[in-house]
């Protein structure tokens, strides 16, 4: 490969992984790895690190320069919970990084974005089963307006300076190598993490409120693959979906492995921003473009976050 990718924000939850991923892919002198802070021993071990503040203009483009970036990866971001709490921080974080990429991208410094949306672009007045890719988009949160207004952007750039941002309405993502944190989907994450260590779990959602999930290598899997397709002609954030569940639902499917794991359903603040999102996506516009599936069911992914999970917390990795 010719290209030399930045990730920032490589130490999150999805960065982590595709990073490592893109490693792997494409060799590890080809992808620097940044974030505000340290990752895990396994990031930080496969490759070049630097420290970098997604909201540092100037250090961005240092980084750009000092190693020929040809590709950015702005995985950075504030998710839905958190943006609740400080919200002129998350919109700093959530747009001005991305105004500082795209700016890079339209002055010819770098060839290629990849910026990440997610169902939180949807509102109450959001059709909710099967949302279509083109719908009403009137968010209700501040993660939500970030996301609508950065896929605004995107286009904007991608019009009007011909810039070649792709990017994905992420579901919720369930992994289970770098902790997630603040976001509302989250609950199917920590789930297994107290399935495992203590045999129960108070969930803050309601048993029924279903929403659309998916396993991080399919996640990764998508970024990969849509970032390998050829330049789309129209901006679009696409839609992709795998499976949907409530947390009744996966409760059930982990107690098929813990029968003796028990679930509570305590709602707080967090059941608004999840009953204004989407149940399910309809991804048929990313199966037409670029051959998007998903591999991993509920049953399957279950079994993944069971048996990884149980092989980390009984190494050291946990302590890192
Ligand atoms: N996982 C995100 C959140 O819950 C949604 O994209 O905030």
């Amino acid at each position: 490969m010719n290209d030399t990718l930045l990730i920032i924000g490589a130490c999150g939850q999805i960065g982590t992984e595709l990073t490592l991923k893109l490693r792997e892919k494409y060799g590890e002198k080809n992808i620097i790895a940044t974030d505000i802070r340290e990752g895990s021993k396994e990031l930080m071990h496969s490759g070049i690190f630097e420290i970098l503040n997604a909201t540092d203009e100037e250090a961005i483009a240092i980084i750009v320069e000092k190693y020929q970036i040809t590709q950015v990866y702005l995985m950075a971001a504030m998710l839905s919970v958190t943006a609740e709490k400080l919200p002129n921080k998350a919109w700093n974080l959530n747009i001005n990084s991305l105004l500082y990429i795209l700016n890079l991208a339209k002055d010819k410094k770098i060839k290629k974005v990849f910026w990440p949306s997610s169902i939180a672009v949807f509102g109450h007045s959001t059709p909710k089963h099967n949302t279509p890719q083109e719908t009403i988009t009137e968010p209700t949160t501040v993660y939500g307006i970030s996301k609508l207004a950065g896929e605004r952007w995107c286009a904007y750039y991608q019009d009007k300076y011909d810039v070649d941002v792709k990017s994905i309405r992420y579901p919720g993502i369930i992994s289970w190598k770098a902790n997630p944190g603040g976001g509302t989907t989250d609950y199917a994450i920590e789930i297994f993490h107290k399935a495992l260590k203590e045999k129960k779990y108070d969930c803050f959602l309601s048993p029924e409120t279903r929403l659309p999930m998916m396993y991080m290598d399919d996640a990764i899997k998508a970024t990969i693959e849509l970032m390998s397709t050829k330049k789309t002609t129209n901006f679009t954030s696409y839609n992709i979906s795998a499976i949907d569940f409530t947390p009744q639902e996966i409760a059930t499917e982990i107690q098929k492995h813990i029968p003796n794991f028990n679930i509570n359903y305590k709602p707080d603040f967090r059941q608004k921003i999840a009953d204004s999102w989407p149940s399910s996506v309809d991804d048929t516009k990313a199966k037409k473009d670029w051959n998007w599936t998903h591999e991993f069911d509920l049953k399957i992914m279950t079994i993944e976050m069971l048996k990884n999970l149980k092989t980390r917390f009984n190494s050291s990795l946990e302590n890192v």
